[in-house]
């Protein structure tokens, strides 16, 4: 191996994304990915059971993808990444069994690596090295969370999640609501600018008075989508038509200024000059514009990695491994659980 490009093949399967990566060090050779996503559309959500069984089928041609798109044979690789956790336990557990069963055979160290560590370290293959410390917005359909990041592979800490839906979530929600398409994110966010995001005063969760207080760093979108729900509801007892545009605008306005007004102030809070954003809901055109525009204000750097690296990829994964053959860190032992609830503090399963 060069000593400093290990070649990384990284696993990711903790939802309904069957990914697999390759990184030479910090370069991105492939990503190869498969979504369940359209199995569960008519559920209106993941159904693990259906995931799991759709990660089994995908998971050899995925990884034999991969190495013919990038020319890697198994035997040119360094080391295998696996997502050990968070996630859903029997997705998760399809991948760190088929990457136990490539390094037993391959006889190549096993990293078990967290699944949100891995979205703040994928930026390192489109934007480089990553400052440290990093602030790290991580916002998708399973997670909403603030992390402050001094170092991705060994010392990540988190200020702040959201307390009851996650951002993604209430995307996905609210677009039930108004008859869009799941997942509903990008139909939201589509529909939004046709619309007008001052039509309707929605409320902004744990963002003023003593709630601030008490949740500085924290969100709350649960009661942002019943006002959306009840807001729709009315209209149409009434029987008026739903601005369709105007709702999505409107309720997505909401969402992203809390977001980036709490990723702003946890930079100044904690002295931090990079702000990260990144999970599937980072592709949100109007969450882009409202960082990038607060962050030019605030005098902060922003890095967001393309849409493609902020979904669950398996890139991420292998970036994240890369990273901790570079720093010399031990890698897991080959026993290591699928732990479906791992702490953000635990970058590496040990
Ligand atoms: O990171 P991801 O692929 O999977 C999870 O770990 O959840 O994120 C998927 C989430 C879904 O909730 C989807 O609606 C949301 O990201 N999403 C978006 C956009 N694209 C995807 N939300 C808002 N605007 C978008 N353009
Ligand atoms: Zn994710």
């Amino acid at each position: 191996m060069a000593a400093d490009r290990p070649i990384v093949l990284g696993i990711e399967t903790s939802c309904d994304e069957t990914g697999v990566g390759i990184v030479r060090g910090e370069e991105l050779l492939v990503d190869a990915v498969a979504s369940s996503v359209d199995e569960h559309a008519r559920f209106g959500g993941v159904v693990p059971e259906v995931a799991s069984r759709a990660h089994l089928d995908a998971m050899v041609p995925t990884i034999q993808r991969a190495c013919e798109q990038s020319g890697v044979r198994l035997a040119d690789l360094d080391a295998i990444a696996v997502t050990s956790g968070p996630g859903l336990a029997g997705a998760l557990l399809v991948g760190v069994a088929s990457a136990k069963a490539l390094a037993v055979a391959l006889d190549k160290p096993l990293y078990g690596v967290n699944h949100l560590a891995s979205h703040v370290a994928v930026d390192i293959v489109q934007h480089g090295p990553l400052p440290e410390p990093t602030m790290a917005l991580l916002v998708s359909g399973g997670h909403s969370s603030l992390l402050l990041v001094p170092d991705v592979t060994d010392d990540v800490r988190p200020l702040g999640s959201t307390i009851d839906d996650a951002a993604g979530e209430a995307f996905d929600k609210v677009a039930r609501v108004l008859g869009l398409p799941f997942p509903g994110g990008p139909h939201v966010d589509r529909a939004a600018r046709e619309g007008s995001s001052i039509a309707i005063d929605f409320p902004r969760g744990l963002s003023s008075g003593k709630d601030l207080e008490r949740h500085r760093f924290d969100f709350s979108f649960s009661g942002l989508k019943t006002a959306v729900a009840r807001w729709v509801q009315a209209k149409e007892r009434a029987g008026e038509s739903v601005p369709v545009a105007d709702v999505a605008a409107s309720f997505q306005e909401a969402v992203v200024d809390v977001l980036t007004r709490k990723a702003v102030l946890a930079c100044q809070d904690n002295g931090v000059d990079d702000l990260l954003i990144g999970g599937g809901v980072a592709a949100n055109s109007r969450l882009r514009a409202m960082a990038q525009a607060r962050c030019d204000d605030a005098g902060l750097r922003l890095r967001v990695p393309r849409p493609g690296l902020c979904t669950d990829n398996g890139a991420m994964v292998a970036a994240l491994g890369a990273q901790m053959v570079l720093r010399g860190r031990a890698p897991s032992p080959l026993d290591l659980p699928a732990d479906s609830s791992m702490p953000v503090t635990t970058v590496l399963s040990a």
